[in-house]
């Protein structure tokens, strides 16, 4: 097992040598990115990224709209209520919606996105003393879901780190680019807001107190998922990753492309459209396990395209590292009977670093009766 690489005064130490992983990146193949796949010019997939049958994204879409919630709509006393049903039905029925007027503006959106594609156009050599296998560290480059012990791989490179509280991590982030701290910190600040003031918007969507878990909330944990799609040649055969749900109470992410896709309970895959200055906001396991089951995670997967590199960058919301999400005791009665059990991010981490995550769901760990 890897060591965790956070040290108490949280200087960054990786359990790997600079050297080690340098020495991992090709020519015999340890560490691959798909972005120095796709500069060999490939015409058709490697064999690894070919997809059995049941997994490809071959099926026909539903084409139903998908909810999308104005925000500044919920400060007009007359229409809050209608709005809040809204997000009830979009939470309860896909687990899903978009939001437009949330108040980030479209340049600190752009930046971001802007500095994630500098960061991923840097070369492999420029990324590797961030590549790290250990689902553990705070920041970490990585392709397909956690490359090594992958079988199946996936169309995708990724950077992820740590956010919340920004001063604890931010000093840990790329410095090349250089301006990445300021924009993406910029961007991790204003998501964080946004999920404040959209958490307590679901929590009274569930009949909670808006305030529920107030502090916990504001001090909660904030796992940034930069991913890079790499064009395709092949998207029928290959995705970027395969059906999930996020382990997060809420994520918000912010695509550059239409790429993603979602699940509804009929087990209909959605495209989920690119709506100009929107957010996506999708309910994680942590939310299905706080509301008892009433809004389930949603599932979802990252499609390709032959034409275009895509960029998306997930927002992942739970509580602090070190604290456990349970069942609302007021979501608890005899109609609805306590059905799960607490989960926090180290279980959702151990669970990962586990085999076979393509197949097993974290969340039926956390049910009490599955
Ligand atoms: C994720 C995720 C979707 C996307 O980061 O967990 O599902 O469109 N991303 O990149
Ligand atoms: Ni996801």
């Amino acid at each position: 097992m890897e060591k965790s690489s956070v040290s108490p005064n949280n200087s960054f130490t990786s359990a790997m040598t600079l050297t080690e992983k340098k020495s991992l990146v090709s020519p015999n193949n340890s560490f691959n990115s798909v972005m120095t796949l796709t500069e060999e010019g490939l015409t058709s997939v490697p064999k690894r990224y070919v997809l059995p049958p049941s997994l490809r994204p071959d099926g026909t879409l539903s084409n139903t709209c998908l909810p999308i919630v104005d925000l500044t709509l919920l400060r007009h006393p007359l229409l809050r209520p209608q709005i809040i049903q809204q997000v009830r039905l979009a939470c309860k029925e896909l687990g899903f919606f978009q939001v437009v007027n949330h108040g980030i503006p479209e340049s600190v959106m752009k930046d971001a996105l802007d500095v994630a594609t500098e960061f991923f156009a840097l070369t492999n050599e420029e990324k590797m003393h961030l590549m790290s296998p250990n689902v553990h560290d705070p920041v970490r480059y990585n392709t397909s879901l956690n490359d090594v012990k992958d079988k199946l791989s996936f169309w995708r490179d990724f950077l992820k780190h740590y956010a919340n509280p920004i001063s604890n991590w931010i000093d840990l982030w790329p410095s090349n680019p250089t301006c990445y701290k300021e924009k993406m910190g910029n961007y991790t600040k204003a998501v964080q807001k946004l999920q404040e003031e959209l958490m307590e918007v679901i929590f009274e969507s569930l009949e909670l107190n808006p305030t529920y878990l107030h502090e916990d909330i504001a001090e909660g944990s904030q796992v940034m998922a930069v991913n890079f799609y790499p064009v395709c040649p092949e998207p029928d055969l290959a995705l970027g990753l395969p059906p999930h749900t996020d382990y997060s109470l809420l994520s918000i992410i912010l695509q550059n492309h239409q790429g993603l896709q979602i699940m509804d309970r009929d087990e209909k895959w959605h495209s989920v459209p690119l709506i100009e200055g929107a957010l996506i906001v999708q309910m994680g396991d942590h939310m299905e396990v706080l509301s008892n089951g009433r809004y389930k995670g949603v599932v979802h997967r990252a499609t390709l395209n032959s034409e275009k590199k895509r960029l998306s960058i997930t927002s992942l919301h739970s509580l602090a590292l070190g604290k456990k999400v349970r069942p609302a005791p007021e979501l608890v009665d005899e109609q609805h009977i306590l059905s799960y059990k607490e989960g926090g991010i180290s279980d959702f981490l151990d669970f990962i670093s586990g085999e076979n995550i393509v197949e097993a769901k974290y969340i039926d760990i956390l049910k009490l009766n599955p």
